[in-house]
């Protein structure tokens, strides 16, 4: 079997034709896909020539890439792989269904992950749920909800252990905690001396944490070790939703909230954070929606004195859509669950409780999205 410079397990999609055409080679299937490849691309992609056998990766320093022999002869082998001659007389196979994988697009960033899809609360009344008691020793379980949470951006496991140090165990298994001013893990509990509108039994609005950075951490995990509360239940919103809807009815708002600018500042007399970005932030092309909103951390309007009146209207068209029924959704926490979101996609809120009436303590952690993802991928292709 040909390496392939990584360590999927491909199908032989045997090609139909492999030309060489000047720098490049033109690749087609039976069913007329296609893909014109350049021979410093192939040439990298070549085991051994072009990757190192073990580590699977690129091993040709860019200056000297131009160096590399030209392509003398490409054709189709006996088993359905492409066939490569140089003219230092060196000959080398490439796996057909990587290069299939290719040109199918599998190679992209969104790859081996579930598909986004948009919710409100007619399509998802509460978070998918998975049954988490076994999520330490079974592997399927962390995958399926990992799948939930990256799909929808809100997932739930129940009956997981109460223990304080269960969302240490359960990063363990995903990847490194983000840590922050709040440190690798916090709890979520009333406290007199805080340093957070969190550590009350105030309502808390719909928001995402931590805009007050250059990138907001990308999943939060929040662990119920004890409720003995009446309210405090939570709600959550998909931005996703949020946007498209602003899109459609309220494009003025949408305009401003995407143009405008404020200032995130955490006061704390520890640290001081500080990023001026939109409410809503599309990012690069490839890059995922980041929502900054959190009013006890909005700082300052980073924009000229005549946009701010539009500023103000439009938050208050997002903050009104982000509490409609139509969006959020609403749901209590029992000890021993566990709700991941998507802290840059999925708003979330609390309702008020009154902390005389007994405890409710969350354990809390932030995991970045490329870890997340990383492992969604790998647990996906063992699972396979
Ligand atoms: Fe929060």
């Amino acid at each position: 079997m040909t390496l392939t410079p990584d360590f999927y397990s491909y199908p032989q999609t045997e090609l139909a034709s492999a030309e060489l055409d000047g720098d490049w080679v033109q690749l087609g299937w039976p069913d007329g896909l296609t893909l014109r490849a350049h021979r410093f691309w192939l040439t990298e992609n070549t085991p051994g020539r072009g990757f190192d056998r073990t580590s699977r990766e690129s091993i040709i320093d860019p200056s000297a890439i131009a160096d590399q022999s030209r392509l003398s002869f490409a054709d189709v082998s006996k088993d359905g792989s492409l066939h490569l001659t140089w003219v230092d007389g060196e000959q080398a196979m490439l796996h057909p269904g990587w290069l299939r994988h290719v040109a199918d697009g599998k190679h992209r960033p969104g790859s081996y992950l579930p598909t986004r899809q948009q919710w409100d609360t007619s399509v998802i009344s509460e978070p998918p749920t998975t049954n988490g008691s076994r999520v330490l020793e079974d592997s399927a379980v962390m995958y399926h909800w990992l799948s939930d949470l990256a799909r929808y951006g809100v997932a739930r496991m129940t009956q997981t252990p109460t223990d304080r140090s269960f969302v240490k165990n359960l990063a363990a298994k995903i990847g490194p905690l983000r840590s922050t001013n709040f440190g690798s893990t916090f709890t979520v509990e009333a406290k007199v001396e805080r340093d957070s509108t969190a550590y009350t039994g105030l309502n808390l609005g719909q928001h995402t944490d931590l805009p007050t950075r250059e990138t907001p951490p990308g999943f939060q995990f929040l662990h119920c070790v004890e409720n003995t509360v009446a309210g405090g239940w939570s709600r959550m919103t998909d931005g996703e939703a949020i946007v498209a809807e602003l899109i459609e009815h309220h494009p003025e708002a949408y305009a401003a909230l995407t143009d405008l600018h404020w200032i995130f500042f955490n006061r704390s007399p520890d640290c001081d954070h500080r990023w001026s970005g939109p409410m809503i932030d599309h990012g690069g092309p490839d890059q995922p929606l980041t929502l900054r909103a959190f009013y006890p951390v909005r700082a300052f309007p980073d924009m000229a004195e005549g946009d701010i009146p539009r500023a103000y209207a439009a938050m208050k068209v997002f903050s009104d859509l982000a509490h409609d029924d139509r969006f959020q959704m609403r749901f209590p926490f029992t000890p021993g669950d566990i709700v991941g979101f998507d802290n840059r996609r999925v708003l979330h809120g609390r309702d008020a409780f009154a902390p005389s009436e007994g405890s409710r303590v969350l354990r809390g952690m932030y995991i970045d999205q490329d870890e997340v993802y990383s492992t969604l991928r790998v647990l996906g292709r063992s699972l396979a």
